[in-house]
């Protein structure tokens, strides 16, 4: 059970999905007329633009697809360039290149978010599209990337798959971009098992992502629309069935958020009386972040890998899938002459902080993270306490090699 929303499914899942299992409308489109069809994905976008401040949400089928349907929507497609940071998970990079853009990495900082500094020596005149990725649960450094974006008359997406109910400067993030792409993948804050949502201020930006998530269709049809589909589309739809679970989840977000905060802020506390030399957080853009993990950063790489082997753990660098050089179908890729585009190491910056990171879980229990090691959203005084004795102990002794 990898995300928190996963260790706390309950009753309000079991009614919103019970009530669409006894009406049988599965799909997002029913009868208007119909009192028995539930409206539970409409219900979902609703409520989720409601919470986030904003005047539309889509709901569609993954974190990957709220990406894809995103990029179209603010017009990247052949030859188009995206800024996206090579730390962050494939899919970020991959959603690019399958609706025909380029990505090109940009560095992190030590928030292990996207570096704003990386940023101006990197666009083009083929640049359209600036995408943070809030990592980790760490909301990007929005500010000073939406001052570059402005100065270059860039659009911006915020990838929010691994921090939603994160905010930013008091406001959802999501919301700082032209639009927001979030998961509920099952190791997301909350859950559906599969689904993703949009969200955006702008209807025309709306109701183009609506049309390619809907095979080119106008927002909330709910009959044929022969004849006035403008854009060409593919399906990513969220059903009804994970619209109710969604919503279930949805329900409980703010309690999520409360109990990941306080362990975050007990287990990060325990660590900092520890003093351990060397050591230090990494930086945090806003305390809206949704403190799903906590990380820290060693000053020596070697100390950073035993300290992670002692306790059964990674460094985030070795962990595995959200580090472009282990990404082997995306340094495949080659360009119009046929010369890779992409190469291990291309971004040192990144690849010396990450070498120095590990990641301790906190509500997020993946190690494919790098966050195999910590605790989780149940966890109660006595499991935290042990976690952390257990990494100070072994931070202490990863000083001598
Ligand atoms: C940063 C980031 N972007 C995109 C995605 C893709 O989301 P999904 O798995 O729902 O397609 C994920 C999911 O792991 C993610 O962490």
């Amino acid at each position: 059970m990898p995300g928190p929303g996963s260790f706390l499914i309950g009753e309000e899942e079991r009614r919103h999905v019970a009530e669409v299992m006894e009406t049988g409308y599965l799909s997002r489109y029913g009868s208007e007329t119909d009192p028995r069809f539930k409206r539970k994905v409409v219900t979902l976008e609703r409520l989720f633009a409601e919470r986030s401040g904003v005047r539309h949400a889509l709901a569609v089928n993954g974190g990957t697809g709220a990406i894809m349907a995103s990029l179209v929507a603010l017009g990247v497609g052949p030859g188009v360039e995206v800024l996206v940071p090579g730390y962050t998970f494939v899919a970020s990079i991959s959603a690019v290149l399958a609706v025909g853009g380029i990505p090109i990495l940009a560095e992190m900082d030590e928030s292990l978010t996207m570096d704003p500094g990386d940023l101006e020596g990197k666009i083009t005149g083929r640049t359209r599209v600036i995408m943070p990725v809030h990592m980790l649960g760490n909301p990007s450094a929005m500010d000073a990337i939406n001052a570059v974006a402005r100065r270059h008359k860039l659009l911006v997406l915020e990838d929010c798959c691994q921090a939603l109910g994160a905010t930013y400067r008091g406001k959802a993030i999501g919301t700082y971009g032209d639009i927001g792409a979030f998961s509920l993948n099952i190791n997301k804050t909350i859950t559906s098992g599969d689904g993703g949502i949009i969200i955006t201020d702008d209807t025309g930006i709306y109701e183009r992502a609506f049309a390619y998530h809907d095979q080119g269709h106008k927002p909330l049809r709910m009959g044929l629309e022969i004849g006035k589909r403008s854009i060409l589309g593919i399906n990513l739809r969220m059903n009804e069935l994970s619209g109710a679970f969604a919503l279930g989840q949805l329900e409980k977000l703010d309690r999520i958020l409360s109990m990941l905060k306080d362990r975050k802020a007990r287990f990060k506390n325990a660590l900092s009386e520890a003093r351990i030399p060397g050591m230090k957080f990494r930086v945090l853009n806003d305390p809206g972040e949704c403190a799903t993990l906590l990380v820290v950063i060693f000053d020596d790489p070697g100390r950073a890998a035993r300290v992670a082997k002692e306790v059964g753990s990674k460094t985030v660098a070795e962990s595995g899938w959200h580090v472009y050089n282990h990404m082997e179908q995306i340094l495949a890729v080659t360009d119009e002459k046929g010369k890779p585009r992409y190469h291990k190491g291309m971004l040192p910056r990144t690849d010396d902080i990450l070498s120095r990171s590990i990641a301790l879980s906190v509500g997020v229990v993946d190690a494919g993270l790098g966050a195999g090691f910590g605790i989780n959203v149940l966890s109660n005084d006595v499991e935290l306490r042990a976690a952390a004795d257990r990494f100070i102990r072994a931070a202490r002794a990863g000083s001598n090699p």
